[in-house]
This record gives structure tokens, C-alpha cells and sequence, in this order.
């Protein structure tokens, strides 16, 4: 099948978050089970054009009123099997994309240009299959940066090459959907028929996954259990009708994780590797990890690890909150040490350092590192997650496959990953709690390490068990397969 992929991130080339993990990921399996896949990001200004090859002549993107004229870089993916590679394609634009930022900065977090920027990326995605005259059968786009990208093929584009291509909408994140004045409608071309047949139409202002959400043929989102979440009041971010309206197209497949990144067998980030076999190599990455944070070196604490994007998304109002929440209490009563990376919100960046100077057992590290991220996951014993909402999260699976126990809230794919700790049975893969409230993050953190230091032998098998799962991306892929196969042979009924 042909298949090409429009986002606003692909790890390494450019990363807010998981989806640009997922995007390169899924890209790198099919094309693995035998698929032609190609992939199309912006060139944005950190992108090296020296790494990359030109493809010769400028090319129109027809958008506003006229033409913008982009240059179109490529090279095959990191990653990507030598016989069939994916090919990534980058539309370099200097005024849209040759600035610091992928969606802002922090002085500007949602840049004024956005609307524009994101519609001229969503057309290119056209002129570029024109230009190197080739045709997917199917158009997967992801998020709301390319959810235009379905509208295009729907209101116009779906002619000559494109005649039988079929779109495909992965949603990463109801929470971010792309509303801006309708003053910038006039940009993406179409009339105002499509301003409401397509789904733009959002008390007035232009919110583009709403439309992506109506034009495109098939659409998923990253967990089963979020899929069934956002089509409730409760946690469809005002889309929940849009979604419920379009529930026969939408479906919840679990994002799977890169085993060869992200497996403590083979991890060369790591002082230690370890398998279930020998579990030997956690204690000596435990140890590294502690010198790394400059924490006291004792082998008997536990130790809770997190990394996380310091947002309100992922429950750090809760933990870190304006009354020190509940990790100041968890590290004053508990005995325990506590290790963070993260970045993001300046008000979360303030109260964790100040947090640091005023405990000895909590450290954090503010700033995005591989490095650091990959020796917490192997030398914590337990990653707390208390999501708000989770759409899928894959920090609990590479937790799982370290042997390091998660403490989640059960919600979105946290629910679907991580099953609850029985006391009597000792089932389980890790600690849930529902309520994202200080105390039940300091109750359930307060269970996790009761049980570390009184039902030790069920720790160790719980760790076991984590490691035993399944979540490989073939799996993820082959479910993406049969989605992209029921766009293209609509039921007659
Ligand atoms: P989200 O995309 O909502 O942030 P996910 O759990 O899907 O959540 O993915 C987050 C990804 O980003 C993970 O690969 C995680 O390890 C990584 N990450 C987040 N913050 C940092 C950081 N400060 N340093 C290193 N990696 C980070
Ligand atoms: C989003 C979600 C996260 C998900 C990721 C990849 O950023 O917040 O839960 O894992 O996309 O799909």
C-alpha cells in the first residue's frame, strides 16, 4: 500500500512531544511489513538543509491569493529497513518555519502566523505529490497542524493522481485543535459553503481539527479507552459531539514503543543493561542514577521517577500546586527519594526548584534530556503519571518494559496499559488511582511504597510482569492496516 504521512513532528528531526515519536515510529513498521510509506514535516529552522538533498526547483503552493514558493528537501528516515526505506520529505519555507519553535516560543507560545503556516503546509502536501509524481492511496494526517490536509482532498483535491486516495486522522491530542479568527479562512481558499459543510465553524472562529474531524474518511485516536473518553462532555474538549457524530469512522489504536530505543537489554544510554533474567544491572543504573541527581546513595530507598512536560495536562497542578500539593508531603513523610526531568510552564519550573532547596530527597532536573530520561526509567523503581487526561502516554510502557512500576491515574491509555496491584493476589502491573487530587496521588504513592517495603517478593514479580508485556508496534500497525483498508472499500451499505 501507499502510504504518505503528513505531521508536524517526526523524531529526529523535530519533537514537542510523542507524537513525533509515534509519527516515525509507525512509519518505520509499515514500511517494514512491506509498505511504500513517505513522510512530510516543515523544514523548520533547527533541520540541517546540509544533511539533507534538494530536490531541484522551486515549487507554488497555491494558498491566500496566489502562490507560495517553498523549496522541498529529502532523505530516508532514521531508522528505516536499507531495502525500503521511508522517504521524508521537508518543505522549507524561511518565513513560515526558519525561526526557533516548532509552534511558538515561550514569549509567543501559539505563533500569530499559525493558521497560515500550518494551511500552506497542509496544500503542499499536494503540490509535493505532484511534483515528485507519485500518489498515496492513502493520506494520514496527524493532529490539527496537517487535519487540513483531509479537507483538501475532500473540498477539491480528491481529482487526477488523488482520484482514489483516501484520508486518514490520527488524533494525538483533543486538547489542542487549531482555533483561530475566521479572518484567516480566506487563506486556506475554499468558500464559505466549506466553511460549514466542512466542519470549520466553531462559534465563530476557525477550528481546523473540527474540520479534519468531519472531512477526513477514517479517524483514531491513540487508545481505545481515550477513543470512548473524548466522546463525552466530560473529556471531548467540545468535540465529543463532532466525534459521537462520526463514531462509526472512530476508533482507539494503542501507540506501541521502538524496542530498539527503549529496551533495557540493548539500551547503550545506559551504565547497566539488564533483562528479566538478570535484573543485576538495575541496581547499578538505581545507584548511577542517584549520583547523577546527587541524592544519597542508599540501595534500600525506593525511588519514584518522573519525566514529564510540565503542563497541566499532565496533573502537575495536583502534585506540585500553588500549596506545594502533594509531592512536598509524599518526600517529607515518605522514605523515599524523588527524581524529576521536565520542562515547560514557568510557574511548575519555579515551584520545583524551589521544591529542591527545600527538601534533600527530591531533585529535579529542568530541560529535555535523552540521556537522563532513559537512566530514570531503568533506575527508578516506580514512574508516577497523574495525568489529567492521557491519550495514550508512553512513558508507563517504557516504565513496563524497564521493570520500574508505574503509578498512574486511570484514564485514556494509562487505563488501557497498566493493570491495578490485588493485594491478596498480587496480580497486577502497577498502582492506579482515579481522583487527580493531592491526596490520592499521597495515598497511592503511600501504597506503592508500602508494598515496596512489606510485599517486597510482589514488587519483584510485578516488575517481571510489566517486562513480559507486549507493546510492539507491529501490532499498533497491523490495526492501522486494516483501518487505512476500510477507507478504502466503503460498505455499500
Ligand atoms: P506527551 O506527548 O503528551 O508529552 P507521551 O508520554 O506520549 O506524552 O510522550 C512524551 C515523550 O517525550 C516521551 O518519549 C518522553 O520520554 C519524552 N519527554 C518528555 N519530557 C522530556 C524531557 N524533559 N526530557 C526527555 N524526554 C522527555
Ligand atoms: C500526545 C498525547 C500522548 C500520546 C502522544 C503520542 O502528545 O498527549 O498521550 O502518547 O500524543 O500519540
Amino acid at each position: 500500500m501507499k502510504i504518505l504521512m503528513a505531521s508536524s513532528e517526526a523524531v529526529p528531526y523535530a519533537k514537542t512531544g510523542g507524537l513525533a515519536d509515534a509519527v516515525s515510529a509507525l512509519s518505520i513498521t509499515l514500511a517494514k511489513l512491506g509498505h511504500e510509506v513517505k513522510l512530510v514535516i516543515p523544514r523548520y529552522y533547527g533541520i540541517d538543509r546540509g544533511a539533507l538533498t534538494l530536490i531541484p526547483e522551486a515549487m507554488g503552493v497555491p494558498v491566500g491569493g496566489g502562490e507560495e514558493w517553498c523549496a522541498v528537501y529529502t532523505t530516508d528516515l532514521e531508522g528505516s529497513p536499507k531495502k525500503n526505506p521511508v522517504t521524508v520529505y521537508f518543505i522549507d519555507h524561511e518565513k513560515f518555519f526558519g525561526r526557533d519553535g516548532i509552534y511558538g516560543t515561550p514569549s509567543e507560545p501559539d505563533f500569530l502566523d499559525n493558521p497560515r503556516r500550518f494551511t500552506f503546509f497542509s496544500r503542499s502536501v499536494f503540490q509535493l505529490c505532484r511534483k515528485i509524481d507519485w500518489y498515496p492511496e492513502v493520506l494520514h494526517a496527524h493532529d490539527w497542524p496537517a487535519a487540513m490536509v483531509p479537507v483538501f482532498l475532500k473540498f477539491g483535491e480528491r481529482r487526477e493522481g488523488f482520484a482514489k486516495t483516501v484520508s486518514v486522522l490520527t488524533i494525538h491530542n483533543l486538547g489542542y485543535q487549531g482555533i483561530y479568527s475566521k479572518d484567516n479562512y480566506w487563506y486556506t481558499r475554499l468558500g464559505w459553503n466549506e466553511f460549514y459543510t466542512a466542519g470549520f465553524e466553531d462559534w465563530s472562529m476557525m477550528n481546523l481539527l473540527k474540520a479534519g474531524i468531519y472531512s477526513a474518511d477514517k479517524l483514531n485516536t491513540v487508545s481505545p479507552n481515550y477513543a470512548e473518553e473524548t466522546k463525552t462532555s466530560a473529556q471531548g474538549f467540545r468535540l465529543d459531539g463532532a466525534l459521537r457524530y462520526r463514531a462509526a469512522d472512530y476508533t482507539g489504536i494503542l501507540n506501541g514503543i521502538d524496542s530498539q530505543l527503549w529496551n533495557p537489554k540493548t539500551d547503550t544510554l545506559l551504565p547497566a543493561k539488564y533483562n528479566p533474567k538478570d535484573m543485576s544491572g538495575k541496581a547499578k543504573n538505581k545507584e548511577a542514577l542517584q549520583k547523577e541527581y546527587g541524592l544519597h546513595p542508599d540501595p534500600k530507598l525506593p525511588i519514584i521517577g518522573m519525566i514529564t512536560r510540565l503542563t497541566g495536562q499532565k496533573g502537575v497542578g495536583a502534585l506540585f500546586g500553588p500549596a506545594y500539593g502533594s509531592a512536598f508531603s509524599i518526600c517529607r513523610d515518605m522514605n523515599l527519594q524523588f527524581v524529576l526531568l521536565g520542562s515547560g510552564e514557568a510557574w511548575c519550573e519555579n515551584e520545583l526548584q524551589s521544591l529542591s532547596g527545600r527538601l534533600s530527597n527530591f531533585k529535579a532536573r529542568i530541560g529535555y534530556s535523552e540521556d537522563i530520561s532513559h537512566l530514570i526509567e531503568a533506575g527508578a523503581d516506580f514512574f508516577l503519571m497523574p495525568s489529567q487526561y492521557e491519550p495514550c502516554g508512553l512513558n508507563q510502557m517504557y516504565s513496563l518494559a524497564y521493570g520500574t512500576v508505574p503509578i498512574v491515574r486511570s484514564t485514556g491509555g494509562l487505563a488501557d496499559t497498566v493493570s491495578n496491584f490485588h493485594e491478596e493476589t498480587g496480580e497486577g502491573t502497577g498502582f492506579m488511582f482515579n481522583d487527580l487530587t493531592p491526596s490520592a496521588i499521597y495515598n497511592t504513592v503511600g501504597w506503592a511504597v508500602w508494598a515496596y517495603y512489606n510485599r517486597r517478593p510482589q514488587i519483584e514479580a510485578m516488575r517481571l510482569r510489566g517486562m513480559q508485556q507486549d507493546f510492539s508496534w507491529e501490532k499498533s500497525a497491523k490495526k492501522y492496516l486494516d483501518m487505512y483498508e476500510s477507507a478504502l472499500t466503503p460498505s455499500t451499505k
